[in-house]
């Protein structure tokens, strides 16, 4: 995602109740920052956060957490959650490198959603896709029991990919679209991405994989 710098980031970043600058102390915790019991459900790469936030509104009774890399990014999405007057109050952000993720979690998410993940397309490159190995191992440390990757690209490649690497981590598929838009999967909320891509009729990949169940 590109996004011109935003000049006032660090003040917007700040002064959000919705980003989480502390998230290493939360870790393993996170129940008691939603006052909850509730599943966790986090998604990488939220980008201006439209998907997060539309599933926090629509599945009050599920705790939400956006993770992006970047500031402006975040600082964007910030903006757009927090002009809301009654956004959700069961949704948080996180600014931080999915590399990084063990650092805010153990053993307490339910489900990760990968939408629209950048592609990585050289071989070289290749670990520093959501679905690697390197990425899958590390999601091992931070889910409950019970593991569920749900995931959309429009890029084939990828998504042939992550069949892949998913089936040798031990996941099974339980959804698969080639055509998600033109399948009978229901209750999908669209993302950013999605939408423009739906708009040029470009086919969207759809999976969900589960593992431990
Ligand atoms: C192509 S955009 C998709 C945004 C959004 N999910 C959507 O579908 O509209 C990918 C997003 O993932 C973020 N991202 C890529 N790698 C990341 C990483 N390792 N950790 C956190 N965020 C990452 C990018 O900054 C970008 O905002």
């Amino acid at each position: 995602m590109r996004l011109r710098n935003v000049k006032n980031k660090e003040e917007i970043m700040k002064s959000s109740k919705l980003l989480i600058l502390d998230y290493e102390q939360k870790k393993g915790k996170w129940k008691n920052e939603f006052e909850n019991n509730n599943p966790i459900y986090i998604e990488i790469g939220m980008g201006k956060g439209e998907f997060i936030l539309n599933n926090a509104s629509a599945y009050p009774n599920v705790n939400f957490i956006g993770i992006e890399k970047y500031d402006s990014i975040v600082a964007r999405a910030i903006q757009k959650i927090e002009s809301g007057n009654n956004y959700p109050n069961n949704l948080r952000i996180i600014r931080m490198d999915a590399k990084n993720i063990e650092d805010a979690f153990s053993n307490e998410i339910d489900r990760i959603y990968l939408n629209f993940s950048d592609p990585w397309p050289k071989k070289r490159h290749s670990e520093r896709r959501l679905t690697s190995n390197t990425f899958l191992k590390k999601y091992d440390n931070i889910f409950k029991k019970n593991k569920e990757i749900v995931m959309k690209t429009d890029n084939i490649d990828l998504f042939a990919y992550s069949l892949e690497t998913l089936s040798q981590n031990g996941y099974v598929l339980e959804k698969v679209s080639l055509d998600l838009h033109n399948s009978d999967i229901e209750n999908n909320i669209m993302t950013e991405y999605e939408q423009k891509f739906v708009s040029k009729n470009v086919k969207i990949n759809f999976l969900t994989a589960k593992k431990g169940v």
